[in-house]
């Protein structure tokens, strides 16, 4: 199976913010595979380099150390193999819902009826169909993410970076999204790297649980969710593993002995 994501060996430092004071080593000696397909989640500590190890990967940034391949290719800049996902939507306030959609399209030059077509036939799939004219702030928080998951297909990216998409989402809206997300992955055959401090959002959406310990961030220990029915995380959520499941990762991440997670 062909590998879609790859992390080899990668350290990242940050230099001292000010002169005289400590530099900063986020992660250490990252090493992961996601192949073509697969959803990949990955857990830890607040503050233990999750972020960092997603921006190497886009190629907003450039490891200290080893090298992060997208499709074959050494990441040494931003590209269209690509397409992110944040807690914060990054609509843009002045675009209207529909021209928010087919931004990204615009940067890859994709020609213009065309971008509207794609757009418009996500928007309806994610149920913002009377919503196009809108602007960003006329939605909701639930909805305006639904518009960044539609703007980040478009772009019809190999691989889907996702920063805690959901987090700051009250718990119905976020489970509905999910739903789309894991449905869209699923159908679009699409490979994902999502980071959450959402254990069981990470069980429910992922074929694979990275963890990761505190800063610097190594990977501790991979867990295989082998669970069916990945295109529903409403269904799985229900399933009888999941409580064995939930504890390996909490005793992991040392939830319950005085220390906290909180993304
Ligand atoms: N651009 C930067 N310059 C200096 N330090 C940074 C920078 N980005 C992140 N860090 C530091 O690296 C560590 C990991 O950050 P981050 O990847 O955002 O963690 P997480 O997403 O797991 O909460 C933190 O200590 C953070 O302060
Ligand atoms: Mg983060």
């Amino acid at each position: 199976m062909a590998i879609r994501l790859q992390f080899e060996r990668v350290t990242k430092s940050f230099p001292p913010q000010r002169r005289g004071g400590e530099g900063v080593t986020a992660i250490v000696d990252v090493d992961v595979r996601v192949a073509d397909r697969e959803v990949v989640a990955l857990i830890g500590p607040s503050g233990c380099g999750k972020s960092t190890l997603l921006n190497l990967a886009s190629g907003l940034d450039r490891p200290s150390r080893g090298r992060v391949y997208v499709d074959g290719s050494e990441v040494t800049g931003p590209n269209s193999h690509v397409a992110f996902m944040l807690q914060r939507d990054l609509l843009l306030p002045w675009r209207s819902i529909l021209d928010n959609v087919t931004f990204g399209q615009e940067i890859q030059h994709v020609e213009r009826e065309r971008r509207r077509e794609i757009a418009l036939k996500l928007l309806a799939k994610y149920h913002l169909g009377d919503f196009v004219d809108h602007y960003p702030h006329q939605l909701s928080g639930g909805m305006r993410q639904r518009a960044a998951l539609a703007r980040t297909m478009a772009m019809n990216p190999d691989v889907l970076l996702l920063d805690e998409p959901f987090s700051a989402l009250d718990a119905q809206t976020k489970m509905v999204l999910q739903q789309d997300l894991a449905r869209t992955l699923w159908e679009e055959k699409k490979t994902a790297f999502l980071i959450t401090h959402d254990l069981l959002e990470a069980i429910a959406l992922a074929d694979r649980v990275l963890v990761m310990s505190r800063r610097p961030g190594r990977i501790v220990r991979e867990i295989a969710v082998d669970l069916p029915e990945r295109n529903n995380p409403m269904v799985r959520r229900q399933r009888p593993e999941i409580g064995k499941l939930m504890a390996e990762l909490m005793s992991l991440l040392d939830i319950g002995q005085g220390d906290r997670l909180d993304g």
